[in-house]
């Protein structure tokens, strides 16, 4: 993994990977313009990238190495205006552009024949990282042509890798098969499965904030926490992905991903060391801990609904069902919130809520640590009414910190009470340097550190926890959903979903101190 960014005075720990090609399958797409060349030239300009090393795009699209370096530069100027002339020239003139079907056997021949001939040119020592920036009906054909050519054969010491980009499966059984069609031609130590909230530092953050400080760790269990809620709230609607969107929806699309990265980095157990084998160990068992949802619980404990028409940021937005590329009758669910339990020693009987939508009122990403209330009985012949709850918000993004809120008394000569909050803010503390979030796993991979990936068994125990949710809702054939405003903090059925237990979710807008039990 890499290393935290150090406080501004100290210099970094972290050395150049080795020399390595990179070969980009989708370098057209939107993928690699927006986040790649991007985290790329971040890497160049940080010294991290490779001595010895070239990038090799194969797409669809006629093009020369010429037009491929110059539309890439045009794009990156676009996300990033302080671009230096020199870095981009010293990376740009070290890619080249291959043209070719991906599910044609002559692609590969030519793949390999630029690889041998690249790698001779940049002594690039025969290691090669094949990163899918393409659709995943095309994941597994790729890699089995890969196999079929000889290119990703690990011999004479060089190292062969391929990144596996998002959605890995629509279900269990379709993340099983992808896994044994990959696992047929790769081993699995040769498969980086990608989930980008890894890439994100406040995400590698939970860990040590919480393993790295003996304060937290002794409160952070049952006998002190009340609930956990995890909010990945976002403002953008489906834009132009309705096609994908619409056949994924947003369970399938953010909970067993993204959400269940941010659940089982809060819920695990603290591992043995910051390696691959002891994080992605830890995280699994949270994974196998959670109470499997039998098709009760499925429809009680999981709401599900779609965005109508509203205002965001402003903003006049259509209604889901009237974007580009979606059903008019579709009933995808672009919000989802669910209550999922623990069983283990450490969170039995701590509810952990999730939620996650498009076309909310804010963007919003969080874990909110809900702990036990004070005993009252002190304050009953006070003029206080009720304590502050005691709440901890790791904050994703776009903010990124930590607040902690707590009770204070209001100077006075009566016994006041007031809600408080500390608040830590990364920005006060930290230089950022401009990162798409795809830099540390990328240099991670050219290092070959799994530990911010997905291992083949990560990603299944995800499909595993929500399949039973799935199969209910196909089941249901449901062909209307609850609708929010587009603009709203969501639907009034996920407030129920825990004013039932007598909690309420932490207020997306606005100041709100949440109110657990
Ligand atoms: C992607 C989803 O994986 O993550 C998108 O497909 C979602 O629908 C995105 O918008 C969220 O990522 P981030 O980094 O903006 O929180």
């Amino acid at each position: 993994m890499l290393n935290l960014k150090p406080p501004v005075e100290e210099k970094p720990q972290v050395s150049p990977a080795g020399p390595c090609v990179l070969v980009i399958f989708g370098a057209t797409g939107d993928l690699t313009k927006r986040l790649l060349v991007p985290a790329l030239y971040n890497l160049r300009r940080a010294g991290l990238l490779p001595k010895n090393f070239a990038v090799i795009g194969v797409s669809r699209a006629p093009k020369d190495n010429a037009a491929f370096r110059s539309d890439l530069g045009s794009s990156l100027r676009q996300f990033d205006d302080a671009v230096s002339d020199a870095d981009w020239k010293s990376l740009a003139e070290r890619m080249f552009y291959l043209q070719g079907e991906f599910d044609d056997p002559a692609t590969y021949d030519k793949l390999k024949q630029l690889l041998t001939k690249t790698d001779e040119a940049q002594q690039t020592g025969g290691n090669c990282l094949f990163y899918l920036a393409t659709p995943p009906q095309v994941f597994s054909p790729i890699v089995q042509r890969l196999g079929e050519t000889g290119l990703v054969r690990e011999e004479e010491g060089r190292w062969r890798r391929v990144i596996i980009e998002k959605p890995f499966g629509a279900d269990l059984r379709s993340a099983q098969e992808l896994n044994c069609k990959l696992l047929g031609t790769l081993a699995e130590s040769q498969i980086y499965r990608i989930d980008h909230y890894l890439g994100k530092e406040t995400v590698q953050n939970i860990m040590v904030f919480r393993f790295g400080n003996g304060i937290f760790e002794p409160l952070w269990n049952r006998d002190h926490i009340d609930h956990v809620q995890i909010t990945v709230a976002e403002t953008v609607d489906v834009g132009r992905r309705g096609k994908f969107y619409d056949v994924t929806g947003a369970l399938r699309d953010m909970v067993p991903n993204h959400l269940f990265q941010l659940l089982t980095l809060t819920a695990m157990e603290p591992p043995t060391c910051f390696g691959a084998h002891a994080v992605r160990a830890e995280k699994a068992k949270v994974l196998e801990a959670i109470h499997a949802f039998g098709s009760q619980d499925a429809r009680r404990n999981v709401v599900r609904a779609q965005y109508g028409a509203g205002i965001v940021d402003g903003k006049k937005i259509d209604s889901y069902r009237s974007a580009q590329d979606v059903a008019r009758d579709s009933a995808t669910e672009t919000y989802v919130a669910l209550k999922l339990e623990i069983d283990s020693w450490r969170w039995a009987g701590v509810p952990f809520y999730l939620r996650t939508g498009k076309s909310l009122a804010v963007r919003r990403s969080e874990i909110a640590i809900h702990f036990k209330q004070a005993p009252f009985a002190l304050f009953k012949d006070t003029p206080v009414a009720q304590l502050t709850p005691n709440d901890m918000i790791l904050q994703i993004q776009p903010e990124e910190g930590v607040i902690l809120h707590f009770s204070a008394k209001i100077p006075g000569p009566s016994v006041r009470m007031g809600g408080v909050e500390m608040k830590f803010n990364y920005n006060d503390y930290f230089k950022a340097t401009p990162n798409t979030g795809y830099e540390t796993l990328i240099y991670d991979c050219m290092k070959g550190d799994p530990t911010l990936f997905q291992r083949a068994d990560n990603i299944e125990d995800g499909w595993r926890v929500v399949q039973p949710v799935l199969d209910v809702w196909a089941e249901e054939h449901a062909t209307e959903l609850p609708i929010y405003p587009a603009g709203s903090p969501g639907p009034a059925e996920a407030d129920a979903l825990l004013a039932r237990d007598g909690r309420r979710w932490r207020a997306l807008q606005g100041k709100d101190r949440g109110n657990s039990s």
